[in-house]
């Protein structure tokens, strides 16, 4: 076939063309260097929109040149038209609108847009008129809302990635004509993207040519199916992160091109021992295997002896493993990471020779593989940079030794029972980002030489015994963003290099003996501030106002803070957490403090002396969990806006000068537990319920010493249903919003005060003590069957002591004193065999006291002021119809003494009402705050759950959560 006339005019004519273009120097069309220029304007360049790597190639674009020399432009030489947008990194800030003008480039084949910061901005479905695009990367941009349907008419996509973006989701129905559709796809990337509902099943329509598949965190439920091993060309598999179930195919084992395998964080997935041996024998390529908290319990540890030698890097942690671990896999040859760390069941030894000399990450925290520090050992891990022996079995002759791995990054000694000074030669260690050497049992001070860690962006000391003062020697740590000092002796002032650091983010000096003012901060860098418990004075400086990102600012017990809560600290819009209590802040409660933020989960400011009246202006859409704002001097009324708090959960406003009638408008508050109003000046009926579910879920009612008058609120016994169902679920309340935070209250506790510092969520009580309450007990109270502790002490009630009391068979603390009961005590209440605090004193009770084992145990306080009542309990017989009942076994016994005559034995009657109360305190409710009280688990885990709220989530580990 020759040139006809026509085509080689045409070719000569292009010729041509191609020249004038030359000539000009452009080969770019005119509107696509418009458009891209357009493009360019729209955003602006940030340092911060780009975090793995910069590169701001839009900055080289100039009009006048030519378009297709511009960094990141590719263009077809022939048409002049752009075939390629390569933008990652390129620090690109904005919003992409759907009139971009990037839509105008139709002949895009490939579109990087990666590790920029698109504002939240949707992705258009304009996305969708690429027809030719066979690669498009909009990785870690900040995306979010809905991808459209459109993205499934990119049929030619070889490659596509929407992974780590801020909030994508993505119909299940949109991934299924996805998979059908881009049928030439070899690599897909959707982690993060929120796929509800998609079950495995959906990814069996994807191409078989596939060779990365990646669903990280997409929220895919449900069994794998046993046809996975048809994507025979797979090389990267990762479905990490979602809620896979059952058991691990067996036919993985044809997955023999798999270089990497990631099925970690699925609970519910677990691994047959048979499958895991095949596939250890036939995944000869494998580099990377990670299945944390995938269910390996009947794997034997032994059989990991069969991995590939081409392995890289082994993750199980939280595996469940059991037994001896084989010292063999340190030695695979190419081991460059090995994560075995929440497996503790796993023993065994750690080699100290032959090590594969690339290992560079080792975590084997909460195991029990027994590690000998020793020289051997150490001169096996100088390549290490991280190391991870928290809560080990760690055999050393000293600690020191570590000194010598010089390339460390990464260091985690915590949880052990390290004693003695932290070593000076710490200071060797230049490389270190991260260094944890919390709850050991280091003392002495702070060794100089960690000043000269100037890389650390990370530093736990926190539950130690270190004393001395925080010395300036620190203050060269200019890259510390967190910095943990928490449980230690520390004393003298906070010095003021601590508020100088730049970076500075996290600060945590709870339970110290610091002493002086806080000083002003010099930056606006923190997002947690824990000072509590110290003995801090002074006013808050008027710097941590200027916190942007505040999230937490703990400054409770210090006793000498004084000064006004100024209102600016409603600037602090991301605040979740505030507790200033028992401090002396006075003056008015600021009263914005009730809408400033919809994220503020805990507002403590118990314990002052503040005045003036409750806000007001509780908005709606709060998310207020714990609001504590007993001991002050409030006064005026119980703002009706409370019921906007619809997450409440407590409520203590106990201890103020509020007068008011009964807050009814509180039965509606849906997640109510804890409503305290007591020692106010409330009164009035208590007459209810209102409405419907009122108070269902209340666990701790107290509202004594105040005015109410009436009967006892017979309606709310029959709706308060939490307090008829035990709960057996032993854990600690807190915020839901910010797990650290553990709930505590102000509670009578046999007639003391107490603080709980952590409550159970299985505590029960009722106390309606200290009112001008008449009439009888009504029957319905032996409904209330959870109840734990019941007050109704010093009211007026008559009548008879209700018998219907016996079924309230948890009952460890019971006060009807002084009121005007008449009749004898019902023989039932013998049967409360919890009970260790019982009053009855101050009534008109006549007749035997009943015996039974607790019964037995009380002294005579317990019913002093009834002179009609006889027993051994009081010393008095009982005579005729009142013959006291035989002495109980236990006490009738032995010589066969009576207790009257026997001193001992009274000692014992009287231990055991101390033990009694003992044991309600051990098994209950109560934990006592004592040296080191830990009211907040302040966990990683929780912190770096903040994190992972942030905006960009850069630098997070997502594996963080596992921490604790
Ligand atoms: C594109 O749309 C946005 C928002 O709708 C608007 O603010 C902007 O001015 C528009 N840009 C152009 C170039 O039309
Ligand atoms: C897409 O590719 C086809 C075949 O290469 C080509 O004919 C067509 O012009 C391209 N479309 C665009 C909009 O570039
Ligand atoms: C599949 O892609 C073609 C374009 O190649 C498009 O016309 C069609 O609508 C797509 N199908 C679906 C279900 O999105
Ligand atoms: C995960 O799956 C299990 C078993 O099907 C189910 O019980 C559980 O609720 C699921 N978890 C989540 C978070 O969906």
């Amino acid at each position: 076939m020759g040139f006809s006339p026509i085509s080689s005019l045409s070719f000569f004519l292009f010729l041509f063309h191609f020249h004038s273009t030359i000539s000009s120097s452009h080969f770019c069309a005119h509107d696509q260097s418009l458009s891209l220029l357009q493009f360019k304007e729209s955003f602006s360049i940030r340092s911060s929109a780009s975090d793995r790597c910069q590169h701001p190639k839009t900055e080289s674009w100039k009009e006048g040149t030519d378009c297709c020399s511009w960094d990141g432009v590719t263009c077809d030489m022939k048409t002049g038209h752009v075939t390629g947008l390569d933008l990652a990194c390129s620090m690109l800030y904005g919003t992409l609108h759907p009139n971009s003008t990037l839509f105008s480039l139709h002949h895009l084949q490939q579109l990087d847009l990666s590790d920029n910061d698109f504002n939240s901005s949707h992705i258009s479905s304009r996305f969708g008129q690429f027809s030719n695009l066979t690669l498009l990367n909009l990785n870690y941009s900040i995306f979010a809302g809905q991808v459209p349907s459109e993205i499934t008419h990119l049929s030619k996509l070889v490659s596509l990635d929407l992974s780590q973006n801020d909030d994508l989701s993505l119909e299940p129905i949109s991934f299924d004509k996805l998979v059908r559709n881009l049928t030439n796809l070899r690599e897909l990337d959707l982690s993060d993207v929120n796929m509800p509902l998609l079950v495995p099943s959906s990814l069996m329509n994807l191409s078989s040519s596939l060779s990365s598949l990646k669903l990280n965190y997409c929220g895919l439920q449900g069994k794998l199916l046993s046809s996975m091993g048809k994507f025979k060309h797979l090389q990267y598999l990762d479905l990490g992160g979602n809620n896979l179930t059952g058991s691990i195919p067996y036919d993985f084992e044809q997955l023999t091109e798999l270089v990497s395998l990631d099925l970690s964080i699925n609970f519910y997935l677990s691994l047959e021992p048979i499958f895991f041996d095949k596939i250890v024998q036939n995944l000869t390529r494998l580099r990377d295997l990670i299945l944390g908290y995938v269910n390996m319990s009947l794997v034997a540890p032994s059989s990991l002896t069969n991995l590939s030698s081409s392995l890289s890097s082994l993750s199980l942690w939280g595996c469940g493993l059991q037994g001896k671990f084989p010292g063999y896999i340190f030695l695979l040859p190419n081991l460059e990471s090995l994560d075995l760390s929440y497996n503790d069941g796993l023993t065994g030894l750690f080699p100290s020779t032959n090590l594969s000399n690339v290992l560079s990450r080792l975590d084997l925290s909460n195991t029990r593989i027994s590690v000998y520090l020793e020289n051997d050992l150490i001169s096996n891990l100088k390549s290490l940079e991280y190391m991870s022996l928290r809560n080990c079995n760690i055999i050393m002759s000293d600690i020191a030794l570590l000194s010598n791995l010089t390339q460390l990054i990464n260091l985690d000694l915590s949880s052990n029972n390290f004693s003695g000074q932290i070593p000076s030669s710490f200071g060797n260690l230049t490389q270190l980002t991260y260094l944890d050497l919390a709850s050991n049992n280091f003392s002495g001070q702070i060794p100089d030489s960690l000043g000269s860690l100037v890389n650390l962006s990370y530093l736990v000391l926190s539950n130690n015994q270190l004393v001395g003062r925080i010395h300036s020697q620190l203050n060269t740590l200019s890259n510390l963003q967190y910095l943990y000092l928490s449980n230690n002796l520390f004393n003298g002032t906070i010095p003021s290099f601590l508020f100088a650091l730049p970076s500075l983010q996290y600060l945590d000096l709870h339970n110290n003996n610091l002493i002086g003012n806080i000083s002003e901060l010099q930056h606006d860098s923190l997002e947690y501030l824990d000072l509590s418990n110290n003995h801090l004075h002074g006013p808050i400086p008027s710097s941590i106002f200027k916190q942007e990102n505040l999230r937490v600012l703990i400054l409770a017990s210090n006793s000498k803070l004084t000064g006004e809560i100024s209102s600016s600290i409603c600037k602090l819009r991301y605040l979740r957490v505030m507790d200033l209590s028992n401090s002396s802040f006075s003056g008015s409660m600021p009263l914005c403090l009730g809408n400033f933020s919809n994220m503020l989960s805990v507002l403590h400011l118990g314990m002052n002396n503040l005045q003036g009246t409750i806000p007001s202006t509780f908005s709606k859409d709060n998310s207020l969990e714990y609001l504590n704002l007993n001991g002050n001097e409030l006064e005026g009324k119980i703002s009706p806006s409370i019921i906007n708090c619809t997450m409440l959960e407590v409520l203590d406003l106990g201890n103020n000068k509020i007068e008011d009638a009964f807050p009814y408008f509180l039965e509606t508050l849906p997640k109510l537990q804890i409503l305290v109003l007591k020692s106010n000046k409330l009164q009035g009926f208590v007459k209810g319920p209102t409405a419907h579910n009122s108070f269902s879920k209340l666990q701790i009612l107290d509202i004594s010493d105040n005015g109410f008058s009436g009967s006892l609120p017979i309606g709310y016994f029959n709706s308060l249903e939490a307090m008829m169902a035990s709960d057996q679920n032993m854990i600690y309340m807190k915020a839901t919003n910010y797990s650290s935070y553990v709930y505590s209250i102000e509670m009578t506790w046999k007639g003391v005060e107490i603080e709980f510092p952590k409550i159970q969520s299985t505590i029960r009580i009722l106390d309606l003590s200290k009112n001008n309450f008449t009439g009888e007990i009504p029957k319905v109270i032996g409904k209330l069957k959870a109840l734990q502790q019941l007050n109704l002490s010093h009211n007026s009630l008559t009548g008879h002591i209700q018998s219907s009391l016996g079924n309230l068979t948890n009952l460890e603390s019971l006060d009807l004193s002084s009121n005007l009961l008449t009749g004898r005590i019902p023989t039932q209440l013998g049967g409360l065999t919890f009970l260790a605090i019982l009053n009855l004193s101050h009534n008109q009770l006549e007749g035997r006291i009943p015996s039974g084992e607790q019964f037995n145990t009380f002294n005579p306080s317990s019913f002093e002021g009834n002179l009609g009542l006889c027993g051994f309990q009081v010393l008095k017989e009982c005579y005729g119809d009142e013959a006291p009942s035989l002495l109980p076994s236990s006490f009738d016994e032995g010589d066969g003494s009576t207790l009257f005559e026997d001193g001992f034995r009274w000692k014992a009657v009287t231990m055991g009402y101390g033990c009694g109360f003992v044991f309600g305190v051990a098994t209950g409710y109560i934990v006592f705050r004592t040296k080191k009280p830990s009211w907040f688990f302040r966990m990683v885990e929780d912190i770096w759950n903040l994190k992972i709220k942030k905006k960009k989530k850069k630098n997070v580990s997502r594996y963080g959560a596992r921490r604790n």
